[in-house]
């Protein structure tokens, strides 16, 4: 069974982008893998800075050791000033080769505005310098304030059929690719 690993861009409480990556999370499984949050607001990490290694901090060992077990990767980012936050730079920056080659990736933007590509297409560029494989299939939520219920679902059904297909290709691409 591949082995998922989801990473948000927000540490805010009520974050939208983490909703979805609980609904894709959840997608996943339903597919056939195993999906396991790193949630970063339960983290401390600190700004990289370019040095070698972090050893007074045991959150940057978790971050690193729990992605580069992972064979596939979910990046859900909220769009800040039309990119991905800066919350979710700084953990991929935390992180190389030795974490991320190889990884299959699914992206997620989600937006207070109208939904488009920015974000997800900057999470290609940096996926694809570390030498990861981001899926075609893509999500962006926009006017993200009125799109979950109370409940945490997507209201318009059609955005939450996105979720399967996302998480069906997610799956069958790592399985194609890790050989698992
Ligand atoms: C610093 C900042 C910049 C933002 N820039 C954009 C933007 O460029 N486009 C947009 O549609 N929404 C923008 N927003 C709105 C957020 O994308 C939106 O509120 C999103 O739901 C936040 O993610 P979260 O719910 O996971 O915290 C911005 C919000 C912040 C705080």
């Amino acid at each position: 069974m591949v082995n998922i690993v989801g990473i948000g861009g927000s540490l805010r409480t009520n974050s939208h982008s983490m909703q979805a990556l609980q609904l894709a999370a959840d997608r996943v499984e339903a597919a056939g893998a195993t999906a396991k949050i790193l949630d970063l607001r339960d983290m401390a990490l600190p700004f990289c800075d370019g040095g070698d290694g972090y050893p007074d901090n045991p959150d940057v060992a978790i971050l690193q050791s729990t992605v580069k077990q992972a064979d596939g990767l979910i990046l859900s980012t909220p769009e800040y000033h039309g990119n991905v936050s800066g919350v979710i730079k700084n953990a991929l920056d935390l992180m190389s080769f030795d974490e991320l080659s190889g990884k299959v990736v699914g992206v997620i933007s989600v937006l207070g505005g109208q939904p488009n590509s920015n974000a997800l297409n900057e999470l290609r560029l940096i996926m694809r310098w570390v030498h990861a494989w981001v899926i075609p299939e893509q999500i962006a939520i926009g006017r993200a304030w009125q799109a979950f219920g109370s409940d945490g679902t997507l209201k318009d059904e059609q955005l939450a059929k996105r979720f399967d297909q996302f998480a069906q290709s997610l799956v069958a691409n790592t399985q194609k690719l890790t050989g698992r």
